[in-house]
């Protein structure tokens, strides 16, 4: 029987790891530990195996709390919790410090004290900035670390820590690189899920600056299969990038959406871009393939299908996220309201 520690496991990737988790093996156990922020969603959890999941309500940034539920035996702890939003890290960044960057030492701390086998932390093809526009460049794992937001400062410092704990006390870890994740469950403050709840109520989409942003898309559940590889199969102290070799840019997304509902184009609305913005993200994940025989199962377009789905089939879900502090957060951000049943 495995023993896992999963964090962040109420939001949207990290409780789509928790049911692929569920799946995969049969006699595992996992402790799911999140703090429940605005972007912790126990909704997410809804129907789980109670015998071989536990959640618990608790900070990582605080060190006895982790201690406390962080059993002796357990095999690997898998780091989600994050501060997760840009244009949030960008209005205060106070919070993405202390999550992203304490949180992850105070984790570190506690798996070498309990003697943890394996830790893996979630990071981001964003600690590696931005590239060239209409270029065949990609990110490798051995591209530098050049964050541009505060959101992937702190995830870059994130990773520093985690390699001086393997290098410094020997701690087996692995690092995975995601693009940007879409699928079930996302809070609609990101790209997809919010252009995709707007559209489905005949709110513009707004898109920042020219719209040509380029992003590199991955379903959920195959970023989530790829994790899985890593931390059965990925070398002690190794980064991999993972992507699906899905370039877009954020208009082609909008349109995307727009079509497939059968709603106008003309919802399409530009706004004021985010600062700072990176330009181009594009990830060459040949390193994860070859030695974690890993690929993706979904293409761009039956990823997409499976998840306006979900959103057509989860009307409630959406309409409980878009009631809460979301309306504030959305008025601020784009001076418009959003609508609600
Ligand atoms: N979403 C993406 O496209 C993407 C891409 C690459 C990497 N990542 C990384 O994957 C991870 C998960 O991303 P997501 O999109 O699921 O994020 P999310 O914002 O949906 O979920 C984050 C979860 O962490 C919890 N959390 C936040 N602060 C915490 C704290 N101090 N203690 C305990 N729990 C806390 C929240 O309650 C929430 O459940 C993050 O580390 C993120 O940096 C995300």
């Amino acid at each position: 029987m495995k023993t896992f520690f999963v964090t962040g496991g109420a939001g949207f990737i990290g409780s789509a790891f928790v049911r692929l988790l569920l799946e995969e093996y049969d006699d595992c156990r996992i402790v799911n530990y999140d703090a429940l922020t605005y972007a912790g969603n126990p909704d997410n959890l809804a129907g789980l195996n109670p015998d071989r999941h536990r959640f618990v309500c608790a900070d990582i940034t605080d060190p006895e709390a982790v201690l406390a539920n962080l059993d002796e035996n357990t095999d690997v702890i898998v780091n989600f919790a994050a501060e997760s939003h840009v244009d949030r890290s960008i209005n205060s960044a106070a919070e993405f410090l202390q999550t992203n960057i304490a949180g992850t030492q105070v984790l570190l701390d506690a798996a070498r004290a309990r003697g943890v086998k394996r830790f893996v932390q979630i990071s981001t093809d964003e600690v590696m900035g931005s590239l060239p526009e209409d270029d065949d460049k990609f990110f490798t794992e051995a591209s530098p670390f050049a964050p541009n937001s505060p959101y992937a400062a702190s995830k870059a410092a994130a990773e520093h820590l985690v390699r001086a704990a393997h290098h410094t006390f020997g701690l087996d870890t692995v690092v995975t690189r995601c693009g940007n994740n879409y699928g079930p469950r996302q809070f609609p403050e990101k790209f997809l899920p919010l252009a995709l709840a707007n559209a489905m109520k005949d709110d513009s989409i707004p898109i920042y600056g020219d719209g040509r942003n380029v992003r590199d898309w991955i379903y959920v559940e195959d970023h989530c299969r790829a994790i899985l590889a890593a931390l059965e199969k990925g070398r002690a102290g190794a980064v991999y990038n993972i992507g699906a070799r899905n370039e877009r840019r954020n208009i082609e997304v909008a349109e995307a959406l727009l079509d497939a509902l059968g709603k106008p184009r003309s919802l399409i609305k530009f706004v004021k871009d985010r600062l700072g913005h990176d330009r181009r993200y594009a990830i060459d994940p040949s390193l994860a393939e070859t030695e974690l025989g890993w690929r993706p199962r979904e293409t761009w377009a039956t990823g997409l299908e499976k998840t306006i789905n979900w959103y057509r089939e989860n009307g409630p879900w959406i309409e409980k996220v878009r009631n809460l502090a979301y309306r504030d957060y959305y008025k601020a951000q784009y001076g418009t309201e959003v609508t609600v049943d």
